[in-house]
């Protein structure tokens, strides 16, 4: 996720090469290399392409950039001028170097392992198109669609479209599988929740099966507590990311089973490691054996995540 990486001191070697973040992203040989990193260094199933979800809002003509330590700025969007003034469509040339990078990754990868391409979903990518930044509790998008819930729909429209688009030329440079990330899903009340994330999640589902039957589809909508059980039936994914929050016998016992469980490790029990990764590893193991699951954490590592800890956890996933 966002903070990935930054634990191995070979992708801040890298990092240091490029000017900004957003030109790492744009930046095939750089960002070749980074998503190629961790399964050089530890031989994970699968790969995650380098980018980042608001590629999507700076494609749509709204320039993006990454204050360092601050996080990303963009031109806010609180009326019709500025939904006015982004773009019908995704500009996919602009794009170009990111999917020049997933025809360079899966020729760099053995067959056996996958690469993941994503999207953010449109409420999460939405919620720093409003808010121009990231907020604690995305509360400048809450209030526009509110206050303004023709304008909102219209710039959800426009991140559904957007989606499909991106996603789908993601699968044509060679994708083998898409999650989409709806970190800030949990913030929402019953009847904002359906309209801004269940709806446009089940959307872009619908869209991109109608192009690419065949694409396993990965949903992780983050903070929904129980909701994911419904979740689980009525998005359409073939599997469901889940929190750390979320008690994985109960995810277990409670989400349909046709469905795959990704996760969901705290990040901080990989962070402190010893004996309390073990047990966390194991309930984990435990919960989601006998049905299909991808060993994950529930979020992203964070940065001063010990190279040691990683290893003695893949060692604990391998070895059950
Ligand atoms: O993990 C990976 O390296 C794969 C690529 C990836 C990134 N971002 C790279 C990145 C993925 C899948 C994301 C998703 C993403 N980006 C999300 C959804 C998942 C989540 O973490 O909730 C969100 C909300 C973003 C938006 C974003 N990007 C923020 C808020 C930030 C700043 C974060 C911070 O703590 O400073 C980013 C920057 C970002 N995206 C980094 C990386 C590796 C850090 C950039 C750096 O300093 O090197």
């Amino acid at each position: 996720m966002r903070q990935a990486g930054r634990y191995l001191p070979e992708y801040r070697a890298l990092r240091a090469q490029a000017p900004s973040f957003l030109e790492f992203c744009y930046n095939p040989d750089l960002a070749t290399e980074a998503t190629l990193q961790p399964v050089q260094r530890f031989g994970f199933d699968a790969a995650i392409l380098f980018s980042d979800i608001l590629v999507v809002p700076d494609a749509l003509g709204q320039r993006v950039s990454f204050e360092t330590g601050e996080g990303p700025r963009l031109e806010p969007i609180t009326d019709d001028s500025g939904l006015a003034a982004l773009q019908d469509h995704l500009d996919l040339t602009r794009l170009a170097p990111v999917l020049e990078t997933v025809r360079r990754v899966r020729a760099g990868l053995a067959d056996d392992k996958a690469l993941i391409g994503f999207c953010g979903a449109p409420w999460t990518v939405a919620s720093y198109m409003v808010a121009g930044r990231g907020t604690p509790d995305q509360a400048p998008a809450r209030v526009l669609a509110y206050q303004q819930p023709a304008l909102f729909a219209r710039l959800i429209d426009r991140l559904v479209a957007a989606s499909v688009d991106w996603l789908g030329a993601q699968i044509e440079a060679g994708v083998d599988a898409v999650q989409i990330f709806d970190s800030w899903a949990g913030v929402l009340p019953a009847g904002e929740f359906e309209a801004w994330c269940e709806m446009p999640m089940q959307r872009i589902i619908a869209g991109l099966r109608a192009r690419h039957p065949k694409i396993p589809v990965i949903a992780f909508p983050r903070g929904v507590g129980t909701r994911v059980a419904t979740l689980a039936e009525t998005l359409g994914a073939d599997a469901i990311g889940v929190d750390t929050a979320a008690d994985p016998f109960w995810l277990s016992r409670n989400l349909p089973r046709h469905v795959t469980v990704q996760g969901n490790l705290d990040p901080l029990a990989l962070l402190a490691g010893g004996a309390a990764l073990d047990r966390a590893t194991d309930t984990i193991l435990e919960a989601f054996a006998g049905r299909r699951h991808i060993f994950n954490l529930g979020h992203g590592i964070l940065p001063p995540t010990p190279i040691a800890h990683v290893e003695q956890m893949l060692k604990r996933v391998r070895g059950f």
